[in-house]
């Protein structure tokens, strides 16, 4: 069976909502296909080139952003916060790995969740699950959960209003270096725990007064002011997917122009499942989450679906096992993909396997535990001889009390204080920004 942007419809699908009115399903889906694609084909190779630079070691990923974006907390401020902290990483990571740094955000389209179960318990009522603001809302309240279409064309205008301002912010001067590097400095400057990273900051101080000197006008030279910001999120609702395919004229080929890069997530990479058929036709660079029930075989057997033409940077393997086994689960995973002739890159989601929920109830995860699972993938490509390419994070640049550690040293007991995530905890500003710099010393060593 050949390819098309449906042939998806053929196979079992997991993760999609119990739509009730088909109607006006067909309405919303038909009014997407006919609205302009928010990203370009260019744009999406440019991506793919990048990655590859990733895949075979030369550059490092960033990819980071909300666990759900959120219609009720849209605003221009939330939207330059969180894309200050991820340049913020970005510039540390630069340093630490003396490599490229790739960004891309969670960001502009990253509307829809898988859920463990069809429903859930809340306070003693069943209700049907909450699946991101594309699909339904997360009051709880019956009515609020029904799934209701004409969310798909409002994720499609907030992706495209998000992605407007990401645009204009990454090419209008707030990206400038020697800006992100003040507010690093500002960072360290805010608490005493913030010495720890002085020599790293100082190095790059320095590193720039050198750039200076030699003549570099750091102002105004165009590759220290303006940065290539990409977007992605979890392919999901395939209607809308399939929607926003469109074929690119210079090319031929169909790209999924909803964003430059689709992941599919753990609970929808079946190889036989609709996810996976659709995301191996599109050309946009792709990413799978691999977790610890994954085999070699089965990643194998990922990377030549979603990878058929061995396209260096097609396809990122994004690995999130938990910090207890990714010792354990990782290196024959790296060995056999590395053994199968597929350039891919790997990245490292040190979140998703390290969610539980506290004593107060709240779904949370430990600062110690996202950098123990990361210590344990840069061991594991140092074992293997692979090049651990790059992470993939939750986070906010508000001042969030979701997860617990960290910069603040956030407990249990604060967690209640500003819990406002829509789905999984994220890492505050402050967290991510320590993150960072932990992840620049492990690249160091
Ligand atoms: C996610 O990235 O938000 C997610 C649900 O991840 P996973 O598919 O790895 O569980
Ligand atoms: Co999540």
């Amino acid at each position: 069976m050949s390819w098309t942007p449906d042939s998806w419809r053929l196979r079992p699908i997991a993760q999609q909502p119990a739509w009730r009115d088909e109607d006006a399903l067909e309405r919303a889906l038909k009014q997407l296909a006919a609205l302009p694609p928010l990203v370009f084909a260019g744009e999406a190779r440019s991506l793919t080139a990048a990655l590859g630079d990733v895949a075979r070691g030369r550059a490092f990923l960033l990819q980071a952003g909300d666990c759900a974006e959120s219609f009720a907390e849209f605003s221009a401020d939330a939207i330059r916060d969180k894309l200050k902290i991820i340049l913020q990483m970005a510039v540390l990571l630069t340093y630490g790995a003396g490599v490229p740094v790739v960004k891309v955000g969670r960001m502009a389209g990253q509307f829809a969740k898988p859920r463990t179960s069809a429903t859930e318990l809340v306070g003693g009522v069943e209700l049907e699950s909450f699946r991101g603001h594309m699909v339904n809302d997360d009051a709880p309240l019956a009515e609020a959960r029904v799934p209701d279409p004409s969310r798909l064309i409002d994720a499609y205008h907030q992706s495209a209003s998000t992605l407007n301002l990401l645009r204009a912010f990454t090419k209008g001067g707030f990206a400038d270096l020697s800006q992100v590097h003040i507010w690093n400095q500002q960072f360290l400057a805010s608490s005493e725990e913030g010495r720890r990273y002085e020599q790293i900051a100082t190095e790059i101080d320095r590193a720039l007064r050198f750039m200076e000197a030699c003549g570099i006008e750091l102002s105004t030279e165009q590759s220290l002011h303006q940065v290539d910001f990409y977007t992605s999120h979890d392919a999901l609702i395939l209607g809308y997917e399939e929607a926003l395919t469109r074929r690119d004229s210079l090319t031929g080929d169909f790209y999924d122009c909803s964003a430059h890069m689709l992941w599919v997530g753990e609970r929808t990479r079946q190889l036989d499942g609709a996810h996976i058929e659709f995301l191996s036709g599109v050309h946009n660079p792709l990413g799978c989450k691999v977790g610890p029930s994954a085999t070699a075989d089965e990643v194998v057997a990922i990377c030549d679906s979603l990878d058929p033409d061995h396209v260096p940077g097609r396809l990122t393997l994004i690995s999130r096992m938990g910090a207890d086994r990714i010792s354990d689960s990782l290196p024959p995973l790296l060995a056999a993909v590395r053994d199968c002739g597929h350039e891919v890159a790997w990245a490292c989601d040190p979140m998703h396997g390290n969610t539980f929920v506290s004593d107060t109830g709240h779904k949370t995860r430990r600062f110690d535990d996202i950098v123990r699972e990361l210590k344990g993938f840069f061991e594991a490509h140092r074992q293997v001889g692979t090049w651990p390419g790059g992470v993939h994070l939750e986070l906010t640049g508000d001042d969030v009390t979701e997860c617990l550690g960290g910069f603040d040293d956030i407990a249990e007991d604060q967690l209640h204080e500003r819990y406002t995530t829509a789905c999984d905890p994220r890492l505050n500003g402050r967290q991510s920004i320590d993150l960072a710099f932990r992840i620049a010393e492990l690249l160091r060593s």
